[in-house]
């Protein structure tokens, strides 16, 4: 049984989880989201998250203690997002994780928050498993994550008892040059004026719009490449939402709009996984990170996996799993600590939180 904790961002989150075969049992999740303190300003004020991380993850921690009905003693280790993330929001995660495991005498298990994310597959929680088939996962593996920060394709060929610790360095293949897709949606979301984090906007919108409507770019068609680009779309929508405001059309076009862009992101990110599973011959396909939260996507994935040659259909997160959240971290701790990859008591003051992805 772990304690994972996750404040890479502008989610303060904590989780009890326990080893279940290759899955993880999740027995609590406790999670405060900032995104109502970070509105205002349009997107996260780094000084101000790590702020509210201090006042909020003690109450995480304790709330999911309580949930999953445990005690601090009853915990095997504790595993925590190091790196990549917001310097000072990452600080407080693994300070805390720090001293609490100091104080328990546990081991402390640093975790990687794209390892943490690619983790997520394989949670499971008293309403069922997030992803059915699981079990049946086949490799090699296409794991995409696609969130706020990044767009990453990865062809993984071993389960994650056999991962190495610098394995997603070592299986990526493909990753967005400039904006990720999360980043796409967000910044296009506030040329429309919607609160940030904009995807889950665009999401919801583009329910009542036709995606034909404005055809939007694709970057790097080329079934050679597996990078991703979407800068260009940002410079795209901006110009189109001021010739249609210009013209008064604007309001009437929102839902149209949101389509458009939708269909332009979730698009080249299906085109791109298809032709990595038939270069790489991956069998099954995952989708993780909070843009696997979009119902567009998810329901693309579902209806077409077979036509894209996969044995089994796509793994895809619950919601709640596929946003920042504690549960992945601590899944990640559980293949890890399995693995004899953990801290102990005299190594911690060794471990610091480091902002960039790999150094
Ligand atoms: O994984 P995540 O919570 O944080 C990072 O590690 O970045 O991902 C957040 C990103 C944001 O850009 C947000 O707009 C996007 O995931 N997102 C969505 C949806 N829900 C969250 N994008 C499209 N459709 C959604 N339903
Ligand atoms: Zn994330």
């Amino acid at each position: 049984m772990l304690l994972g904790i996750e404040t890479s961002c502008d989610e303060s989150s904590a989780s009890i989880v326990q080893s279940a075969g290759r899955k993880v049992q999740v027995l609590s999740l406790s999670t405060f989201s900032q995104i109502e303190v970070h509105q205002p300003f349009g997107g996260v004020v780094p000084e101000i998250a790590s702020r509210n991380h201090l006042e909020t993850i003690n109450l995480m921690i304790d709330q999911a203690l309580e949930a999953a009905q445990v005690n601090l003693q009853e915990l095997e280790a504790i595993a925590v997002t190091n790196r990549p993330g917001l310097v000072g929001a990452l600080l407080v995660g693994v300070s805390t994780a720090k001293a609490l495991a100091y104080a328990l005498g546990k081991p402390l298990i640093p975790i990687h928050h794209l390892e943490g994310h690619a983790s997520s597959i394989f949670l499971k929680d008293d309403e069922g498993s997030p992803s059915e088939f699981c079990d049946e996962m086949v490799f090699p593996l296409l794991l995409a994550i696609v969130s706020g920060g990044h767009t990453n394709l990865y062809c993984l060929r071993e389960p994650p008892e056999r991962w190495r610790l610098h394995f997603l360095q070592e299986s990526i293949i493909g990753r967005s040059r400039d904006d990720a897709a999360g980043e796409a949606f967000d910044k296009t979301a506030k040329i429309l004026g919607f609160p940030y984090p904009g995807g889950i906007w665009i999401d919801k919108n583009a329910q009542k719009g036709n995606p034909k409507a404005f055809p939007l770019p694709r970057a790097l068609p080329q079934k050679t490449s597996f990078d991703f680009s979407f800068s260009g779309l940002k410079t795209a929508v901006s110009i189109l939402v001021e010739q249609l405001k210009k013209k008064n059309q604007f309001e009437e076009n929102i839902p149209h709009l949101c389509a458009s862009i939708q269909e332009a992101i979730i698009d080249s990110l299906f085109h791109k996984m298809q032709y990595a599973v038939e270069e790489y011959q991956c069998k099954s396909l995952a989708v993780v990170g909070g843009v696997a939260a979009n119902s567009c996507l998810r329901s693309r994935l579902n209806q077409q996996w077979q036509r894209m040659n996969l044995q089994v259909p796509p793994i895809l997160p619950k919601l709640k799993y596929c946003t920042d959240n504690a549960a992945m971290v601590g899944a990640a701790g559980v293949f890890r600590l399995q693995q004899g990859h953990f801290l102990e008591r005299h190594e911690f003051l060794e471990l610091n939180a480091i902002a960039n992805s790999e150094s």
